[in-house]
Formats: C-alpha cells, structure tokens, sequence
C-alpha cells in the first residue's frame, strides 16, 4: 500500500469511486476491490441500510455471531447470542453456563436505571443569585423540553430531577446542569442529548432576557449525556455450599479450589495489571452481547472501567464471600444498555438477538448482559486456578493456525484428531503441518 495523500471530498465520491481510490494505493487494485466488494450483502436493500449506518463505508466487516446455550438467570432460561472474534470466549462462557445451571444457575437484580446528562458552563457573575433563580429556571427549563419528553414520559419515563452543581473547587468558574432521565428501554442517547441542548438554549435566553443577570457572565461550554451512569447499577451472582465444586477440575476440592479463586479475586483487588486483565475478561461477554444487541460497546466498556476506578484505585469488578460453607460470587456493575431505538431495531441480526433472548426490555438485558460477564469471568478464573488458560484457549485457537497454514478439510480432521492429547503452539502446529504434507 502507498502513503495516501491529503484528500478533499472523499465523502462526496460514489461508493465506486472511493473502493477504486483506496484500492488503487494496493499492489494489486483490481483484487483489493474485488475482496472489498465480495464482502456486499446480495440483497441491495440490507447493503444500503448498512452503508447508511456510517460514512465512507467501503463494504462490511464480519465477526463470528454464535450462541451460549444453557443460561440461566433467576430461573429462565436463554440461549444468548455472543459476538466476538476472541476464539474462546463463547466456549468459555457456555461452559460456565451450564456449571452453574445445575447449581441454581445465575441471580440477578437491577438496582437502579437512572441515565445522567449534564450542560457545563462557566459563570463570572454571582452565584447566588444564579442559585436564587434556579427554581423558576428550572421549572422553565423542564417546560422546555415538554415536546421531547412526551413520548418517553407516556412510557412511564422522562427526565426525574435537575440540579445545579457548583464545580468551583476543581475549575474556576465551572459550574453544571446535572440531570437525571429515566430512558425506560431505549439507550437514550439521543433523548438525552437533545433535552440538554434544549436547557443549554433555555439557560442563556432566562440569562440574557430575565433581566436578573449580565448575559456576559454566561458561556456555555457544552451539553452531553454522560457515560458514567452509576446509577444503572445490575448486580449478578452464582452462590452454591463449597462440596458443590468438588472435582472441578477432576481432583481438586471445593474448599481447596475456591481458597484459590477467592486469592486471585483479592489479587484482582489489590494490583492493577491483574485488575485490567480480570475487568477485560469480564468485558468478553459483556461486549460480545452488546454487540450481537446493536448496542455501543465502547459506552458500557468506559462506564465499566470508570466504576471500577470508583474508590480512587482501579480494581476488580467482582466481589467474593466464601461463608458458612457458602461461595458467594458477584459482579456489580453499570451496564446502560437498550432494547428499542438506535441500531438495536435498524440492525437485523440486532432484532434476531433480541428476539433469540425473548424480547426483554432494558432491565433484562441488564441482567443477561452482566450474566455473561460473570459467566466469562468465573470461566477464566476456574482455568487460571487450575489447568491454566492456555490449553483449553490454544485448542480453540488451533483452527484459526491450522487456516493461517490453508489446511484443507483433511489435514485440519489430523491435526484436530492430533492436538487432542498434544500441547497445541503456533510452532508445534507449523511442524505437524509440515510433516504431514511431508509424509512424516
Ligand atoms: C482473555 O481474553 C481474557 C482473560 O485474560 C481474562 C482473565 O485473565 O481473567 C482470560
């Protein structure tokens, strides 16, 4: 590939003409539009729904869509569908799920869904008188956004409260709207964001026309949701007496083996390297039914890591009580996630997840969510503590090598047939490969 030069007016050219220009920096533009074509959907109508999600779109990019089977959540049943490029994660994740369904399966309970937004200002003038007139400001404010909050208000929603915070102590100046919505199923982004440009727009006019203040005083820096929503709180856990994890790995106790968890949770707890890595680990699931439900992934993943740093300290996402013979395992964390609006109903493989999951409003998929988030993670964590992770990640990993070598049907059947009672490494499946199309 060439460097590419500065551009102007890329996005105006016809999805052709941009294929032909990116191509044309390869060594071969004719197979490099060729294989980015190959990846159009046949049906025009889907191709144009998914050019239509993004600028510039070239064609698509497929990721594994597959099904933990066997989860089941305060006594209901699923088959989850998970989307992920990570080999092990899904057979991580329906392992867990069938462990823990003979063992009561999984509870959850969601604790709050209230969504945050905040306008941020910069106020010169006196504060308060600022705060003298916030109540007949904000009750202006609220009348404002009367047409925006209809709908979800006739759905049992709407915006639940504002208040203005004084910020002075970390910037001069600064002060905010919080606000606090309820989305009822829906993500609510968009809701959000467009009640605070309504109050943004509502502050400076009550500023410049109420005739209490100098309008000067005033400069709106700018109005956004947040993605820090601690207060769309699930909590997930899986509780069984210690003898019901006898012989998890095929020798261990329960007692011994759940001694050993609940040190690598602490570890969790205490080091951030380990922290990161456990927290990712739980993210596999969560992002992977994020994903296959047309929800943004990167709000649940910034949200997540931003509680996990709640206390001061970055640390583990899960919690662990081993009592009275008891284990006790939980995962609490904000998950601000939708059922209707935005690509969950646009995206049909969306629609198809979240009628796979038997519709469930925003509260479930809370639930399902952070299920697999808990399941991925008790999964990695049992490997860890006992087999270590790369012998069941490496045998899953094998078709991937076995494809990066062009094995045919035949030889990947071998190799399979091989590595089930073999260490499986890039390098010792280069030499099986190189064996057998030796005839060694
Ligand atoms: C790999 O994607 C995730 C793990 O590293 C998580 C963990 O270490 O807990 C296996």
């Amino acid at each position: 590939m060439t460097e590419p030069k500065l551009i102007s007016g890329f996005s105006k050219l016809s999805k052709e003409q941009k294929i032909n220009l990116v191509a044309s920096g390869s060594n071969n533009p004719e197979a490099t539009a060729s294989v980015l074509k190959s990846f159009w959907n046949e049906d025009p109508a889907i191709q144009k729904l998914f050019d239509e999600f993004s600028e510039n779109t070239l064609t698509n990019y497929y990721f594994p869509y597959g099904i933990a089977p066997n989860v089941m959540i305060n006594g209901k049943m699923y088959m989850v569908p998970m989307v992920i490029e990570e080999s092990s994660v899904i057979a991580a994740a329906s392992n867990s799920a069938k462990y823990w369904a003979s063992r009561g399966g999984f509870h959850s309970r969601v604790i709050s869904a209230v969504k945050i937004g905040q306008v941020h200002f910069i106020w010169d003038g006196d504060f308060e008188l600022l705060k003298k007139h916030f109540p007949q400001l904000r009750l202006l404010l609220l009348a404002r956004t009367g047409m925006i909050t209809a709908n979800m208000e006739s759905r049992g929603g709407g915006v639940l409260d504002m208040e203005l915070v004084d910020m002075t102590g970390e910037l001069e100046g600064y002060y905010q709207l919080k606000v606090k919505f309820d989305t009822r199923d829906s993500m609510g982004a968009n809701f959000i964001n467009s009640c605070l440009e309504e109050y943004a727009a509502g502050l400076r006019e009550f500023v410049q026309e109420s005739g209490y203040f100098t309008p000067g005083n005033l400069n709106i820096i700018m109005s956004i949701l947040s993605n820090y929503t601690p207060e769309c709180l699930v909590k997930t856990w899986v509780e069984c007496d210690l003898n019901e994890l006898d012989n998890i790995d095929g020798s261990m106790s329960g007692e011994a083996f759940a001694w050993k968890f609940e040190k690598a949770v602490q570890i969790a707890n205490i080091d951030v390297h380990r922290a990161a890595t456990h927290n990712k680990g739980i993210f596999n699931g969560i992002d992977s039914v994020a994903l296959a439900t047309g929800n943004d992934f990167r709000a649940l993943e910034a949200c997540g890591h931003a509680w996990a740093a709640r206390s001061g300290k970055y640390r583990s996402l899960t919690e662990i009580r081993i009592e009275n013979g008891r284990f006790h395992y939980s995962l609490t964390i904000p998950l601000a996630i939708g059922t209707v609006g935005g690509l969950t109903s646009l995206h049909p493989m969306a629609k198809i997840s979240l009628q796979l999951l038997q519709n469930p409003g925003a509260t479930e998929l809370m639930q399902i969510a952070s299920t697999m988030g808990l399941a991925n993670n008790f999964s990695a964590l049992k490997s860890l503590t006992t087999k270590g992770i790369q012998l069941g990640h490496m045998k899953m990993h094998l078709l991937n090598i076995l494809n990066i070598y062009k094995a045919t049907e035949e030889e990947k059947k071998e190799a399979v047939e091989y590595f089930k009672s073999h260490k499986v490494s890039h390098n010792l499946v280069a030499s099986f490969m190189h064996s057998l199309r030796n005839g060694k």
